[in-house]
């Protein structure tokens, strides 16, 4: 795992952009893998710049989102389709047709849990994943306890996750108790990931992480078995790492 370290979270959604377009302008149909959450909103912010100021195009490119809660439908206000739509989807070229996020009131549940992960197969592999990192080591939802042969499955959320959400619904009691999330498996097919973490309130899982015990109780760690990941953390983030002798 490559561990870069800026000042800010300014700084980090600016190398992170970077990243992104280096990936569509070596290849223009490219395959992102997307998150939601506070951390890559401003990075997303940088991508519609590129788009608005620099000529940057997305018309070619496919994208595959992470998670979706279940039992939202996509035009809910906190849905993840209404999330992707306001800070992303709708500053870009993206063709509609090419991005994908679960159904979260799908008929069955299984049945697209098993459509969701012969699409990533079909289209992918993702060239470039961008993950956040929760506050309990979640990936995706992939809460603490997950395998890390998991595909696309249904998760319950864990408490900390939905009072760190609550901040978007008004109250817990609002937030959904289950989403649909790409598994440890569904991820771990990337070709390349990167990992973001930014703010205090992310010090103690990225301590966490980099200490490198890999286990199913902070799912972020089987990233350490995957060949090509950086981590990109701002200084905030990084706060509770040791330094000496790194
Ligand atoms: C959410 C999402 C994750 C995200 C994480 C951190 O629950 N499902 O994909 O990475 O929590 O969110 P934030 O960036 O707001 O801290």
């Amino acid at each position: 795992m490559n561990v870069h370290v800026y000042k800010d979270f300014e700084a980090l959604s600016k190398e992170a952009a970077k990243r992104v377009e280096q990936q569509i302008e070596e290849k223009s149909a490219s395959v992102l893998g997307l998150a939601t959450g506070s951390t890559p909103i401003g990075l997303y912010r940088k991508m519609s710049e590129g788009v608005k100021k620099r000529g940057m195009s997305y018309r070619n490119v496919q994208t595959i989102n992470l998670d979706e809660y279940l039992g939202l439908d996509p035009e809910h206000p906190r849905s993840y389709h209404t999330f992707m739509d306001e800070h992303l989807f709708k500053f870009i070229d993206i063709p509609e047709e090419n991005r994908h996020l679960p159904n979260g009131k799908p008929d069955s549940v299984e049945e697209e849990c098993r459509r969701y992960e012969r699409l990533i197969d079909s289209i992918g592999p993702i060239d470039l994943q961008i993950l956040g990192l929760g506050t309990n080591g979640h990936i995706g939802f992939n809460e603490p306890g997950t395998e890390e042969d998991e595909e696309t499955h249904c998760v319950k959320l864990a408490d900390s996750t939905r009072e760190d959400n609550a901040r978007f619904f008004g109250s817990i009691d609002e937030v959904p108790t289950h989403a649909i999330t790409m598994g440890i498996r569904s991820i771990l097919k990337s070709k390349e990931i990167l990992l973001l973490a930014s703010g205090k309130s992310k010090a103690e899982a990225v301590k966490t992480l980099l200490e490198k015990k890999v286990t199913k109780d902070f799912p972020a760690s089987f990233l350490w078995n995957h060949y090509n990941v950086t981590l990109m953390v701002d200084q905030e983030a990084y706060g509770l790492v040791k330094t000496e002798g790194r």
